[in-house]
């Protein structure tokens, strides 16, 4: 169903059974899959010549909550879910199942694989590649120019499974390796090894993620996450996973 005052294309190209709030404005070109909703006041395929023509390509599925804005130019796998007041900035190409918390605010012109998750602010830096399965969590900030104001922009680099802690700052051109944690409130300015934990101002390596044990008093290492952590993920991610990695008691069931 599409609101009386939201203000629809008619060059844009929406699949079945979308709802469109009111207020909203869906531009020229959008493509939204089947089963996508676009909450109120938000702003969809906002034009820019930063885009190039391209078209913003939501997948199936999708869930935009109220006051978010996607530029032109993007493109989004199914399952999309945002938190209220999001920006998307064109050329960013995403994966599935991506979770984008309130607030974030993603400039663009970089690469998102599947079920990465952002909780609330989190700032991306246009050029950022990550990795799929990547935890941004609140305020983290990927930054992309070493000595501003330049355009000189470097992007960072996130690798699959890794979690960053909250207000995590990274400055440009830096990779943080696969399955590594980053401490809250660190200050990431030299790359991070995969299956590290790194903490601090400047952030210094406190091992490898091995040593790390659970909070729930079992004892049980915490690290890889993906062991005992799957709460909103798909039931073949999670077999993968188990696969992959090995199974340890998992979260929310007996024993876990
Ligand atoms: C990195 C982290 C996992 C380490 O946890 P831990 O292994 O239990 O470490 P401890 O608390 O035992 O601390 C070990 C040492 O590292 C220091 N340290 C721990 N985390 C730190 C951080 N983020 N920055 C700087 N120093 C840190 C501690 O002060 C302690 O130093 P000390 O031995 O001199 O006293 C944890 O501090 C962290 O950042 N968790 C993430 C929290 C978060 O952001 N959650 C998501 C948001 S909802």
């Amino acid at each position: 169903m599409i609101h009386p005052t939201a203000l629809v294309s008619s060059k844009a190209i929406l699949g079945a059974r979308v709802e469109i709030g009111p207020f909203t404005v869906i531009h020229d070109g959008v493509v939204l899959g089947n089963d996508v909703v676009v909450e109120s006041h938000c702003e969809i395929g906002h034009p820019t010549p930063l885009a190039e023509g391209a078209p913003l390509v939501i997948g199936d599925g999708a869930l935009i909550r109220s006051y978010s804005c996607f530029y032109q130019g993007s493109t989004f796998g199914p399952g999309l879910k945002t938190g209220h007041r999001v920006t998307v900035r064109e050329k960013l190409v995403a994966g599935a199942g991506i979770q984008l918390g309130t607030n974030a605010d993603l400039q663009g012109h970089g690469t998102m694989g599947d079920h990465v998750h952002t909780h609330s602010a989190v700032f991306v830096a246009h050029g950022a590649r990550i990795g799929c399965f990547v935890w941004l969590l609140p305020r983290v900030t990927l930054t992309n120019d070493p000595l501003p104001p330049s355009d000189d922009h470097v992007g960072v680099m996130v690798e699959d499974y890794a979690v960053l802690a909250a207000n995590v700052t990274v400055l440009a051109g830096v990779t943080v390796g696969a399955r590594s944690l980053v401490g809250a409130q660190s200050f990431v300015n030299r790359d991070v090894p995969p299956d590290t934990v790194v903490a601090g101002i400047p952030a210094k390596s406190m091992g490898s993620t091995a040593r790390l044990v659970r909070k729930d008093g079992s004892g049980q290492p915490a690290y890889p996450w993906m062991r005992h952590f799957h709460r909103g993920y798909p039931p073949d991610v999670v077999e993968r996973w188990l696969q992959e990695f090995g199974s340890g008691p998992v979260d929310g069931e007996p024993n876990g």
